[in-house]
């Protein structure tokens, strides 16, 4: 059985201005698929859409509408076959403070419309498109999609509640949504990062210090990941047919401590 041909299909990620989303933008673009950039960055976005022959399209994943006219856009330049959901958030605040003040209800909110339900709301808009296309193997596959999580789900340290929440969320979706979709031919997996060098740890030198720094907890190699390394198992997971349902942690064998 050959992998998942992308060539003359579009797709859609999410967050692909920056970072993991930029690096798996420019690997399915690589693949022969005409990528849609849904993001809020509209300089970055652009810029990156051209380079790409692609298309940026504003689009708060949040938002039903921005994500219809998202999936429209990509339906335009060829059938939709993949979505790599990679729009998100950090946040950190404790359940209560130093003075025993309680968390912000609306902050702990905030993390969960965007990771979680802005997830969901780009996965179930994507995949009715996709489930409209004609299947492109004897499997009957007619695209995949792939979510990024991250190893808080599964270890989140102190101050991490509400990021862990809405990526415990993503993982223990997965699974059912996978089933869902298993009648249209749809496959869904998911990613948990461990610690990746992106713009989400900020720029300049502070951050390049806090990030030698993190590197040194790494099992091996010790740094911190790649975009482009992850952007390798996204592409995995879009195109091996046999993958489906499953959550990966990809994260240089990090096991995150309490802080
Ligand atoms: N970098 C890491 O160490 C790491 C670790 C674990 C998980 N992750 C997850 O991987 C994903 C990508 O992270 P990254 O490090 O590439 O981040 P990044 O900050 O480089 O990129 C995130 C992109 O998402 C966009 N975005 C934010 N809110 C949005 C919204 N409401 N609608 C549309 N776009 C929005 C931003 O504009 C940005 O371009 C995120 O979901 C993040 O939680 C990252």
């Amino acid at each position: 059985m050959p992998r998942m041909n992308l060539e003359a299909s579009s797709s859609i990620v999410t967050g692909g201005a920056s970072g993991i989303g930029e690096a798996s933008a420019r690997q399915l673009a690589a693949a022969g698929s005409r990528v849609v950039i849904a993001d809020l960055n509209q300089e970055k976005g652009e810029s990156l859409a051209n380079e790409l022959a692609g298309l940026f399209v504003r689009c708060d994943v949040t938002s039903a509408d921005d994500a219809k006219t998202a999936v429209a856009a990509a339906s335009e330049m060829g059938p939709l076959r993949a979505l790599v959901n990679s729009a998100g958030i950090g946040w950190a605040a404790r359940t209560i403070d130093r003075n025993n003040e309680p968390m912000e209800l609306d902050k702990f909110a905030l993390v969960i419309n965007i990771n979680l339900i802005g997830t969901f709301n780009m996965l179930s808009q994507s995949a009715s498109a996709i489930a409209k296309t004609d299947p492109v193997d004897e499997d009957g596959t007619r695209g995949a999609i792939v979510n990024m999580a991250s190893v808080a789900a599964f270890d989140g340290q102190i101050g991490q509640c509400s990021y862990s929440a809405s990526k415990g969320g993503v993982v223990g979706m997965t699974l059912p949504i996978a089933r869902d979709l298993s009648a249209a031919g749809i496959r869904v997996n998911t990613i948990a990062p461990g610690l990746i060098d992106t713009p989400i740890y900020g720029e300049g030198e502070e951050s390049d210090q806090f990030k030698a720094h993190l590197g040194q907890s790494v099992l091996f190699p010790k740094r911190l990941g790649h975009g482009e390394e992850l952007a390798f198992m996204v592409m995995e997971l879009l195109t091996n047919p046999y993958m489906n349902g499953e959550t990966v942690r990809v994260d240089g064998g990090i096991r995150m401590p309490p802080k």
